[in-house]
């Protein structure tokens, strides 16, 4: 039976309800005049600048935040994740992605032992395996080397690795590692993502990397079968020992659907799906893309956000500060939503990642005892990179509701351009939004000020913009690998923080089951429906009438039930 005190409870949350009058009557225009305050709005670590000084915030109420701190225990919940404690609690589950990338000769216990050799036999086993695929000693059932890889998985087992190969496909060092080598990620059940990702590839020459945490997972496993069935209709069926591979933590099933266990690539339950880029889900397919030195490179960055936001005191804490302004706009402020803006090309899965990490983890309506939240937890992430962001939705940014934004920027471009005659590189172009932005939405632009510059009386209203829209902006010094994993780390490590301060359970994902049985109960109707003529039952109207709609009118059911692949 749920019992315990929430965090809107406590004195210090209170004390923030009552602080939220005093912001109000502040203009971010004065507080950006307050030098004082905003150099201690600055953080700087490991080449990382953080400016929080153009959030809705005095230094009041970091001191209030702070306390907010203190009262959810904030350094105690961290510690015994670090500990390996099960802090999930509904999956009684510890929470160690930080064992992922510690280095080699750490100590992370979780039930008495230590974790981190079990990490590096697995990293050492992705070392070799693609180190052997790489040099092609590794061959396919026709000789050829293999050279292009599908990784198929969904969610927390898609979009990390996709965020990261992203990312690193223009970086110098990485493309260079690349060369000759694909790596496409399989997602969606949509047979339309099955054909673009064979798309000109050729069996002989790919590799099929199946991903899942439970080897359960619906849509994966169909694909999985698919590829399966597109390597074995071309090469034969014991060609799949050859061109298939895995990734999960239920080897049983892994051996039981026909990869050898001996290339399947292990981690465990304490590695959430979405928190799991640093196992073999993300190491293996980026380390066969780009080699291992390089995702070691980007567990190196991972590492050192651990141990910044592990010892870091609060005031500089990267993620820790970032995990608090998030609670006060969503909480006190009542700003819902986040936008997530790296100017950046190669960060453009940056934000669809989060989005997993942050809603699927806080998306919460309960404590973590259970207790219906008096108040809305969790945030609405969305982002694109800038400049086309601002070619879109900045508009409603920057007139209509209010967005909290998170300005991404990176100072030297991985891939540089200068033009003869031109006033800046293409990068200073990029950059000079980056710098603009966050000012437009702190300072606004008055009336008066449109008056002086003679705007039409009538254009007034609509050319003025209030401003005090908060933002804050990260400055990376460059974006290689290890630069990529701090930012991963930096993201994870806030969305725990909010949910530790909101006391929810971050690391489960109950929400995410309904839809699924409901699926499968649709999925045997139309089974029955179309295999042996069963009336549509036990549906309401709405869903009766649909599928009855498209049991009429469906035609991509062939009418021998013969196997048929995308035919591109
Ligand atoms: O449906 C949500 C989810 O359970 C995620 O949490 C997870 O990342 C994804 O499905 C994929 O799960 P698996 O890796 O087990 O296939």
């Amino acid at each position: 039976m749920a019992s315990s005190t929430l965090i809107c409870d406590t004195e210090p949350w209170k004390n923030l309800r009552a602080h939220v009058e005093d912001i109000k009557k502040t203009h971010l225009r004065d507080l950006m005049s307050d030098t004082k305050r905003c150099q201690s709005m600055m953080v700087e670590f490991d080449g990382l600048l953080l400016d929080y000084s153009r959030q809705c915030a005095t230094l009041e109420t970091m001191d209030k935040l702070f306390k907010l701190a203190e009262a959810a225990n904030l350094k105690q919940k961290i510690g015994r994740m670090y500990n390996g404690e099960r802090i999930n609690s509904t999956e009684n589950r510890p929470v160690l992605h930080v064992a992922l990338r510690a280095p080699r000769d750490s100590v992370i216990q979780s039930d008495g032992k230590n974790v981190v050799p079990d990490v590096w036999k697995v990293l050492d086993k992705i070392r070799v395996f693609s180190e052997t695929v790489r040099s092609g000693s590794w061959v396919g059932a026709t000789g050829k080397a293999l050279t292009d890889v599908i990784s198929v998985g969904i969610g927390g087992s898609f979009l990390g690795p996709l965020f990261v190969h992203t990312a690193l496909q223009t970086d110098p060092e990485a493309s260079k590692f690349a060369k000759g080598r694909q790596l496409r990620f399989l997602a969606n059940v949509d047979p339309v993502d099955v054909a673009r990702n064979i798309t000109g590839l050729n069996p002989e020459t790919t590799l099929v990397v199946v991903v899942s945490k439970t080897f359960t997972t619906a849509e994966t496993m169909l694909n999985a079968r698919t590829l399966r069935e597109w390597i074995s209709a071309a090469l034969g069926p014991s060609a799949v020992a050859k061109h298939m591979v895995a990734v999960s933590t239920n080897l049983t099933l892994v051996e039981q659907f026909g990869i050898d266990p001996n290339n399947a690539f292990a981690f465990w339950d304490w590695v959430g799906g979405r928190y799991s880029v640093c196992s073999a889900v993300g190491v293996l397919p980026l380390s066969l893309q780009y080699g291992f030195s390089v995702v070691e490179k980007f567990l190196k960055g991972a590492s050192s956000i651990d141990q910044h936001f592990y010892s870091a005191p609060f005031e500089k804490n990267i993620p820790v500060l970032l995990g608090l302004l998030s609670v006060w706009n969503v909480s006190f402020l009542g700003y819902p939503a986040r936008a997530i803006l790296p100017y950046s090309q190669a960060l453009e899965k940056f934000a669809p990642h989060i989005q997993q990490v942050s809603m699927e983890s806080n998306g919460k309506g309960v404590s973590i005892d259970g207790v219906p939240l008096p108040f809305e937890a969790g945030e609405i992430d969305f982002g694109e990179p800038g400049t086309n962001g601002q070619h879109s939705f900045y508009q409603l940014i920057h007139q209509g509701r209010v967005i909290p934004c998170d300005f991404i920027g990176v100072v030297k471009s991985q891939q540089p351009v200068y033009l003869k005659g031109e006033v800046v590189s293409n990068h200073d172009e990029l950059m000079s939004n980056f710098f603009a932005q966050p000012d437009a939405l702190a300072y606004g632009k008055t009336p008066e000020q449109l008056q002086n510059e003679n705007v039409p009386q009538h254009l007034i209203p609509h050319k003025t913009f209030s401003g005090n829209r908060p933002s804050l902006s990260l400055l990376l010094p460059s974006l290689n690998a290890y630069n990529i994993g701090q930012l991963l780390a930096i993201y994870e490590h806030r969305i725990a923080v909010q949910g530790f301060v909101w006391g929810i359970n971050s690391f489960d994902q109950w929400g995410v089951e309904l839809g699924k049985s409901l699926a499968s109960q649709v999925r045997k109707q139309l089974n029955a429906a179309q295999m042996k003529g069963k009336p549509v039952e036990g549906f309401n109207y709405s869903t009766t009438t649909l599928l009855k709609r498209y049991l009429e009118a469906s035609s991509d059911i062939p009418s021998d039930p013969c196997t048929l692949l995308p035919q591109m």
